[in-house]
Parts: C-alpha cells; sequence; structure tokens
C-alpha cells in the first residue's frame, strides 16, 4: 500500500476559489491523497459564496479581510497566519493559484518552510510590472519559489521556460476555470434573483460589466463608467447588469457615476452560477478582471478588456477579446462600434477555447502522480 500524500490548498479570493474549487473536488475524490483547504479569507463574502456552492468547507479560516486592507496588511496577516497553519498541518505539498497576495504569500510560506509548492494558473504575464498590479509581480515570485508549474496554456508555459524554469516541472493542464465554468452553465438555467429574472433577454442587448483593479480605482473607473452611462443613453435596447464587487472604492464611484441611470442595474456580487448563466444569455462584456477573459470566449460572447495590457493573449489573438484602455472616448468607441455594426460584432463573438476542456483538475492530479512516481509518463498536455 502507498503510503498517501498530504496536499494543502491555500487561497483566499473569489477568483481562486472558482478555479481550486474543481480541483479540490478531484483530489478528494482521491483515494491515494488527503487534500486539506485553508483559507486566508482575503475575501470573505465573496469567497464565502464559492465555498458554499461547492460544498467545500474549509480545514483552516484565518478571516483576515479588513475594509481598506493594504497590500501590507494581507502580506502579513497571511504569512503569519499561514506559518502557524503549516506548522500544524505538515503537508507534503501546498498548491496556490493564480496571482493574488494569497498566492505568493501561500507559496512565500511554503518556501519558509521547505515545503514543496505547486502553482496552478501558471506563467501568465504581461511584462508590466504595475499591470495588472500587484499580480504580475505576484505571479512572477511565485514561479520563482514554486517547484511544480500548472500552465493553463502553451504560451503560459514558453514564458516559464524563458525564465529558467526546468520543462520537466512544467505541466500544461488547461484552465481550472473551464471545468467551472462547464458545469455552472446550463441551457435552460432560471435564475433565482429577482432582478435578474426581470431582464428581458429577447428583446434587450444585455452588457454584462465587472471592474475591480487596484490599478484602475479612481479616475480610471470614473472615465469607464461615464463612457457606459453615454452608451445607454445613446441605445434604448441596451441594458447593463453590473454586479458591483465589495471594494468600497469600486463601490463609490460606480453608484455616483451610474447609481441614477435609466437601464443600470447595479446588484451585489452574484453567486458563481447565475453570474456565468447570465455571461452566457448577455450580448457582450465590459471588464477589467481576468478570469471574465477565459470564460467569456468559450460562451461566444465579445468581451472588451478595460485595461492597456492582458496576461491573457490567447482570446485576444483569437479576436473574441479586444484591449479597449480605460480613456471614456476609446470605450465609448468600441462599444459603439460593437452595438453598431453587427458584422463586427459577429466576427468577435465566436466560440472559443484557448483556455480549456474541463480536464485540467484531471490533468493537475495526474501531474502529481507523474511527480510522485506513481505514474511514469507526464500527463499529455491541453492542447486546444
Ligand atoms: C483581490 C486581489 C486581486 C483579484 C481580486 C479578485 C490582491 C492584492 N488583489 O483584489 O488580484 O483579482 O481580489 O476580486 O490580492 N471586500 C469585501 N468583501 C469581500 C471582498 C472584498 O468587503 O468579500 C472589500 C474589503 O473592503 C477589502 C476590499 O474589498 O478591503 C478589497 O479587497 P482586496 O482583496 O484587498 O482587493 P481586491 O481588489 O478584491
Ligand atoms: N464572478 C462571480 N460573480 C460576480 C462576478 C464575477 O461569480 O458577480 C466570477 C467570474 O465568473 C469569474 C470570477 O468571478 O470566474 C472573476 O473574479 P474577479 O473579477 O473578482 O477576479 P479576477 O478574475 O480579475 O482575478
Amino acid at each position: 500500500m502507498v503510503k498517501k500524500k498530504n496536499v494543502l490548498t491555500i487561497f483566499g479570493t473569489r477568483p481562486e476559489a472558482i478555479k481550486m474549487a474543481p480541483l479540490v473536488l478531484a483530489l478528494r475524490k482521491d483515494p491515494r491523497i488527503n487534500c486539506r483547504v485553508a483559507v486566508t479569507a482575503q475575501h470573505r463574502e465573496m469567497l464565502d459564496q464559492v465555498l458554499e456552492l461547492f460544498g467545500i468547507v474549509p480545514d483552516y479560516d484565518l478571516d483576515i479581510m479588513r475594509a481598506g486592507q493594504t497590500l501590507h496588511d494581507i502580506t502579513s496577516r497571511a504569512l503569519l497566519g499561514l506559518r502557524d497553519v503549516l506548522w500544524k498541518d505538515k503537508p507534503d505539498i501546498v498548491l496556490v493559484h493564480g496571482d493574488t497576495t494569497t498566492t505568493f504569500v501561500g507559496a512565500l510560506a511554503a518556501y519558509y518552510q521547505q515545503i514543496e509548492v505547486g502553482h496552478v494558473e501558471a506563467g501568465l504575464r504581461s511584462g508590466d510590472k504595475y499591470s495588472p498590479y500587484p499580480e504580475e509581480m505576484n505571479r512572477r515570485l511565485t514561479g520563482m519559489l514554486g517547484d511544480l508549474h500548472f500552465s493553463p496554456t502553451m504560451s503560459s508555459r514558453e514564458n516559464l521556460l524563458r525564465e529558467g524554469r526546468e520543462e520537466e516541472k512544467i505541466f500544461v493542464t488547461g484552465n481550472t476555470v473551464i471545468d467551472a465554468l462547464l458545469k455552472a452553465v446550463q441551457a435552460d438555467y432560471i435564475f433565482q434573483e429577482e432582478a435578474l429574472n426581470r431582464l428581458d433577454f429577447d428583446r434587450k442587448r444585455i452588457i454584462v460589466v465587472t471592474t475591480h483593479r487596484r490599478e484602475n480605482l479612481g479616475e480610471a473607473m470614473r472615465q469607464m463608467y461615464l463612457a457606459m452611462k453615454d452608451i445607454v443613453r445613446e441605445f434604448p435596447d441596451v441594458q447593463l447588469v453590473f454586479p458591483v464587487h465589495k471594494n468600497p472604492a469600486v463601490r463609490k464611484v460606480a453608484s455616483e457615476v451610474l447609481g441614477d441611470s435609466e437601464r443600470v442595474s447595479l446588484v451585489e456580487p452574484l453567486d458563481y452560477e447565475p453570474f456565468a448563466n447570465l455571461m452566457s444569455k448577455s450580448y457582450l462584456i465590459l471588464t477589467d478582471s481576468g478570469g471574465l477573459q477565459e470564460e467569456a470566449p468559450a460562451l461566444g460572447k465579445p468581451v472588451l478588456v478595460l485595461r492597456e495590457n492582458t496576461e491573457r493573449p490567447e482570446a485576444v489573438e483569437a479576436g473574441t477579446v479586444k484591449l479597449v484602455g480605460t480613456k471614456r472616448e476609446d470605450v465609448y468607441r468600441a462599444t459603439h462600434e460593437l452595438l453598431r455594426d453587427e458584422s463586427k460584432y459577429l466576427a468577435m463573438a465566436q466560440a472559443v477555447n484557448p483556455y480549456g476542456d474541463g480536464h485540467a483538475s484531471e490533468r493537475i492530479v495526474q501531474a502529481l502522480y507523474h511527480h510522485w512516481g506513481w505514474r511514469e509518463d507526464k500527463p499529455l498536455p491541453f492542447i486546444p
């Protein structure tokens, strides 16, 4: 009988939870693995929404979130909390996800205790250390600390090879977000939320909006919201649905600029299932989020990205995602063009799957098997 391996997954925010949940469930199904979950709870309500949906009860919950938390606050509270968790749990390997401060600190805490680190969604790079901020640096630092790298795509693998990571330690798995998305979206989905049930998807063009990037807080966000206000005023068949991030800095500007606008629904952050189905029924998506750039192409929804650059070039190359920046005029012009010109819209509204096929979590489990000598060959890479 092979000795079981102990895996500790560490995450703290909504997107990490959505993307780690399918992996936690796959690890928990495996009879040769003990999988435990530590959350920093860098997010609280938005994290709990995901934990509940996937039925995950954390083994450790550091509950670190505070209003107005600085990067220093998150870093120091998570690092000290995780030190104690790792002392107690003594896992064989720690798995972290993506690019948040929890991700970097999870990897750092494990490194300090000489515990192996596996990085899920490894190797994405924008090339600009201040954009996305601080995510680009969190990814690079986690890549340095990591022992195993689970890259979603071939191009993220190339980034890691260029930085000198060992080829044997990189596995191209696809992105676990597609595992989650394919389970969440249903053709005959009925919303439980009153505000979503009232939407007329047949006669209105629904634009889904999300924004939260730290580098966009303040004036950049105001500018993009003003552009959205202009668009809604001009197109009577357009309705904006904007689940507003819990960050008070986002909420303040969103309600100041868009609060009284007709055909703009500012709603609370939605549970993942209704949100995924809302995207799937929508016409167009405006966002500065990372995850939406991966999910929307799989649903055939055009995305205008409210940022100057992206670490997710695949869907831009495939033509379903376009970078438009944050200036009022640029956001207005790009949105206007897609609403007016059907051929341009249809050219973007192609379902493409550069990010995954729904089997990323299985490949990660098999990569761990390979790492532990439980299988000889590496799992086959994800190729779109
Ligand atoms: C964080 C991550 C970012 C990720 C994003 C996903 C860092 C530094 N930032 O950014 O990489 O893309 O999450 O959404 O790791 N808040 C609540 N309830 C919640 C969540 C947040 O009230 O459930 C409020 C709190 O006041 C908190 C603030 O939002 O202080 C900001 O949260 P924080 O995690 O610091 O930054 P995000 O912008 O959410
Ligand atoms: N999401 C959600 N409810 C919402 C808005 C977004 O469940 O109201 C999901 C979305 O589908 C995606 C993830 O949250 O999987 C994106 O999170 P966020 O934009 O906070 O972070 P990022 O992806 O930019 O790191």
